[in-house]
């Protein structure tokens, strides 16, 4: 099942890219390179698996595919800035050179700018051609849930305090706060964008919300533990870089067999939200067990 929903992905995301044939190419071309390098791409899994268990006879892949596009484009885009010199100044993303490194800092910058704005391009080009009044409101509905989750009270405030906070003493509340928002919106956005296509009730959407809260801190606790254990050729990143520079995180804070019971137990509330979601979720929680799982 996830196989081919990746490269069905993996096709409609490319299907969104724009063409590198004008004198702006460069900006372009980091950006698709950013994209094609690879990733797990479990944001958009989530999203389109979501979507598929809830929509039945509703399913519709036009409407779906710019909101998967643009669920990667911004998180592509948080990877580009998150490397950068005056971020955690890393080399190595996806197993490549990252984008600062391959295309300088100013392109990098303009890059992760540009994936910003053509998330929220494609998603509108789609609505202006969709005349369903009631799948026009889901679509405006979703569009400001992406939005919400990517800047101030998402991911963008998220990193906003965990810069501020590199190297300074940290409790558990601030650590929570910095991952619901950095890792946790994003990952639950691609739940709830996926139900609010979908056509899911309220009730729904709250627990889809709440399932992908749980799975973003689960999921950051294991990328803090990756940095302190994993092998770097594996994992396609430095290893160490929390270290470098001088992140709390929470294997600091708790230890390393606490913070693996934590992901154990948050998977496990996530899960349970999801089974009182309406159709057949084994998808999803396949792909959860996946990533608190994961070794890279
Ligand atoms: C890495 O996310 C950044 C975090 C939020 C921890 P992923 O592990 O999903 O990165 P890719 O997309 O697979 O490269
Ligand atoms: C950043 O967390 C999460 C983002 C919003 C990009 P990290 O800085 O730990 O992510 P990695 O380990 O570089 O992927
Ligand atoms: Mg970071
Ligand atoms: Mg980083
Ligand atoms: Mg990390």
């Amino acid at each position: 099942m996830n196989k081919d929903s990746l490269s069905k992905i993996e096709k409609l995301i490319e299907s969104f890219f724009y063409n590198e044939d004008e004198l702006n190419k460069n900006v372009i071309k980091a950006s698709n390179e950013a994209i094609r390098n690879g990733g797990k791409r479990l944001r958009p899994l989530i999203m389109f698996e979501t979507y598929k268990a809830i929509s039945g006879d509703e399913y519709s892949e036009e409407i779906i595919a710019p909101f998967l596009a643009a669920i990667e484009m911004i998180h592509t885009f948080s990877l580009i800035h998150d490397d950068l010199p005056a971020m955690d100044n890393d080399r190595l993303r996806r197993g490549k050179p990252t984008t600062w490194v391959s295309y300088g800092e100013d392109m990098a910058i303009l890059a992760g700018d540009m994936l910003s704005v053509q998330a929220f391009e494609i998603i509108s080009k789609k609505m202006q051609e969709t005349d369903d009044f009631n799948i026009l409101k889901r679509m405006s509905r979703a569009m400001y849930t992406l939005a919400r989750a990517t800047g101030a009270f998402g991911m963008i405030g998220g990193q906003c305090v965990d810069v501020e906070y590199s190297g300074k003493k940290m409790t558990e509340e601030v650590m929570k706060y910095i991952y619901a928002l950095k890792t946790g919106a994003l990952l639950a956005a691609s739940f709830v964008v996926g139900g609010i296509l979908a056509g899911a009730n309220e009730t729904e959407v709250g627990l889809l919300k709440k399932a992908g809260s749980y799975v973003g801190e689960a999921f950051q606790i294991r990328d803090d533990y990756l940095d302190i254990v994993a092998d770097e050729k594996e994992l396609g990143k430095p290893t160490h870089s929390d270290e470098k520079n001088l992140k709390i995180t929470y294997v600091n804070i708790v230890g390393i067999d606490e913070s693996l019971r934590r992901i154990v137990s948050l998977s496990e509330n996530a899960k349970k939200c999801l089974s009182e979601v309406r159709g057949d979720m084994s998808s999803v929680v396949e792909i959860i067990d996946m990533m608190v799982n994961r070794t890279s």
